[in-house]
């Protein structure tokens, strides 16, 4: 660990904000949150974390922020994540995901930060025909999600081009799990990821399940996604981190865990793990979803020294499992 400032942190109480303050904290990093909690849950802000509540826009909290706790980076969680809710609101998307971020990166570069990483998204290669996707393919959202993660890269690129700020665009493909024995996991306000809606079920939430489309060009007709465990995704970042702060360039990575699995087998090995059944139903496609996303990680890999330590559904589904009995 070479950064010893505090890390600034915006949607600290996120779900994948909320895991990766805890592990920094318990590696020896002092993060500083930075969250209006509109879909955030203070419950999972730990106790002894500075909270700021503002918008990751608001650039008057952001600069006093970053003056008074001397900070030199930034990890910008805060945004709005769910594809079928942007087709239905896109200007919550480009103005939540595009336009504060384009404030955000604008402060932190007029104020010293060295470096910033952004939570980007599997969501901007969208429609594709490649089975492994690297970051070279070309960008291609299906949706206003996509479509603001896609524009929030470039902004950044062009903001930090003009400044000795560095970042690293990291494009999560399909978070989930959970980490209950550091008492964390996810919380939201409308369940849309398909493993948090099968834990739901498994624990008496929901009645039932529906597989959104099972006539797919894939191998059982169902869409495929790489499932990363929401540790292994916080520890990426530190590495990304870590990475610049050693005179790394700036870019995108991936982080996924190269290869996939389809809806069917999701919720397949979600009965098999748990040994219980739920009511399984196919229903009609969702507007929005690529048939299959599957990451090369082999950038991030090589690069930075990450690799995976957790890459095994059947973990990732109990460790969401257990966590969803606790709430
Ligand atoms: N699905 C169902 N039934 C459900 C919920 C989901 O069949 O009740 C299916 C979806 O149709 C999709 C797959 O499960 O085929 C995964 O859907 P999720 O909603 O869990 O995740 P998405 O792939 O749509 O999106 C997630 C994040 C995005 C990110 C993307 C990257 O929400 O932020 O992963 O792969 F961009």
């Amino acid at each position: 660990m070479s950064i010893s400032t505090p890390i600034l942190v915006t949607g600290a109480a996120g779900y994948i904000g909320s895991h990766t303050t805890r592990l920094m904290k318990k590696m020896g990093y002092e993060p500083v949150g930075l969250d209006n909690l509109s879909t955030g849950f203070e419950e999972s802000i730990f106790n002894d974390m500075p909270l700021i509540r503002a918008d990751a826009g608001d650039r008057e909290a952001v600069k006093a922020a970053i003056l008074k706790y001397g900070i030199k980076d930034v990890i910008h969680f805060a945004g709005s994540v769910i594809n079928s809710e942007s087709i239905e609101n896109p200007v919550l998307y480009y103005d939540n995901n595009t336009v504060q971020t384009m404030h955000l990166a604008q402060v932190c570069t007029a104020n010293g930060v060295e470096r910033f990483l952004y939570s980007s998204s599997a969501g901007v290669y969208g429609s594709n025909d490649k089975a492994i996707l690297d970051e070279e393919t070309p960008h291609n959202p299906l949706t206003p999600y996509g479509a603001s993660k896609s524009m929030s890269e470039r902004i950044i690129a062009d903001i930090t081009g003009t400044s000795d700020m560095k970042y690293i665009a990291l494009r999560y493909f399909n978070v989930a799990g959970a980490a209950p024995e550091m008492g964390i996991g996810q919380r939201s306000q409308i369940s849309t990821h398909i493993l948090k809606i099968v834990c739901e079920a498994l624990t008496g939430k929901r009645d039932k399940i529906s597989i959104f489309g099972s006539d797919y060009p894939t191998s059982d007709g169902t869409c495929i996604r790489d499932y990363i465990h929401v540790l292994d995704l916080a520890e990426a970042h530190l590495a990304a981190l870590e990475y610049l702060a050693k005179g790394g360039e700036s870019g995108a990575m991936n982080c996924g865990y190269g290869h996939g699995y389809s809806v069917r087998e999701v919720i397949d090995a979600a009965l098999n793990a748990t040994r219980q059944n739920i009511e399984v139903v196919e229903g009609a496609r969702r507007e929005g979803d690529p048939p299959s996303l599957v990451a090369s990680n082999d950038r991030i890999c090589s690069l930075t020294g990450w690799a995976p330590k957790r890459d095994n559904l059947e973990q990732i589904i109990l460790s969401a499992y257990e966590w969803e009995k606790t709430i």
